[in-house]
């Protein structure tokens, strides 16, 4: 597959809530080899999210990764983030099952949660508040645009004072036009433009989600990254507490 013009399996398994592939030992399996063939591509956008975490190394924190997968992200920010501690919230068993392998090693510092993010009951299960939430290539797996909506109210909801939603996710683009010029740069690979599936049903617009964050309450939200359809948004819940000194000049 170009490169340039990969969606990482996400053609077979997006936007439905009710989902069962997820489910499935032998989906997932499969679709965890592919991330990881393309893990050239990922592996930057999931520092972008790492990187917009407001903590010092060795600062004690708690996150949620909604979504989680087999846990790549957290990876990286348990990494990172001595003094982390993460719950990997997912439908799919079989993903938290991988994710519980990959993370071995950081004995302790991960939970792993099963929940129906697009029900609403996924907020008791998950035991907030949490200093960071992170999300990425959930959010459109929740259901429709109303279930959004919903669901970004609920991750107002499980943020501790000085929290920060991160949601890395593929989003509408603003019509045909741009789908196909989605498609016509795909043909310049020294670009290397993350083009995500052009045909995907995706139940929002960038703008929609930033409106949205904002009526749920979110003293802001901000597109802080986009690439055609792939966007890293971030919305502050009051302010942000930086690590001590660390905006000092
Ligand atoms: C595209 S994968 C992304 C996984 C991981 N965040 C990553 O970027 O590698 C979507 C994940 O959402 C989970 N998922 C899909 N629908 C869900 C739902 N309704 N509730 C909870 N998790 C769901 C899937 O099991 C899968 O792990």
């Amino acid at each position: 597959m170009d490169a340039n013009h990969q969606h990482h399996g996400h053609a077979a398994a997006h936007g439905h809530a009710d989902d069962h592939r997820w489910s499935d030992e032998r989906f997932v399996a499969d679709w965890i080899q592919r991330q990881e063939a393309h893990t050239a591509e990922r592996r930057p956008l999931f520092a972008k999210v790492r990187a917009l975490f407001p903590k010092g190394p060795t600062e004690a924190f708690r996150y949620a990764d909604l979504g989680a997968g087999a846990g790549h992200l957290d990876e990286l920010i348990l990494d990172r983030f001595a003094g982390a501690q993460a719950v990997l919230v997912d439908g799919s068993q079989p993903m938290l099952e991988h994710a519980q392998q990959r993370l071995a090693r950081f004995d302790g510092r991960a939970q792993y949660v099963q929940a129906d993010l697009s029900d609403p009951g996924w907020v008791e299960r998950v035991q907030g508040p949490f200093d960071a939430v992170v999300a990425a290539r959930a959010v459109h797996h929740v259901g429709s645009a109303d279930r959004v909506r919903e669901f970004f109210d609920e991750t107002l909801g499980i943020l501790a004072p000085g929290g920060l939603f991160i949601n890395l996710d593929y989003v509408q683009l603003a019509g045909p036009a741009f789908q196909q010029l989605g498609t016509w740069v795909g043909g310049d690979p020294d670009a290397g433009f993350q083009i995500a599936s052009p045909h995907m049903e995706l139940p929002s617009t960038v703008e929609e989600q930033l409106v949205w964050l904002r009526e749920a309450g979110f003293a802001a939200a901000e597109c802080v990254y986009r690439e055609f359809q792939t966007v890293i948004v971030a919305a502050i819940r009051d302010e942000i507490r930086w690590p001590e000194g660390a905006m000092s000049s």
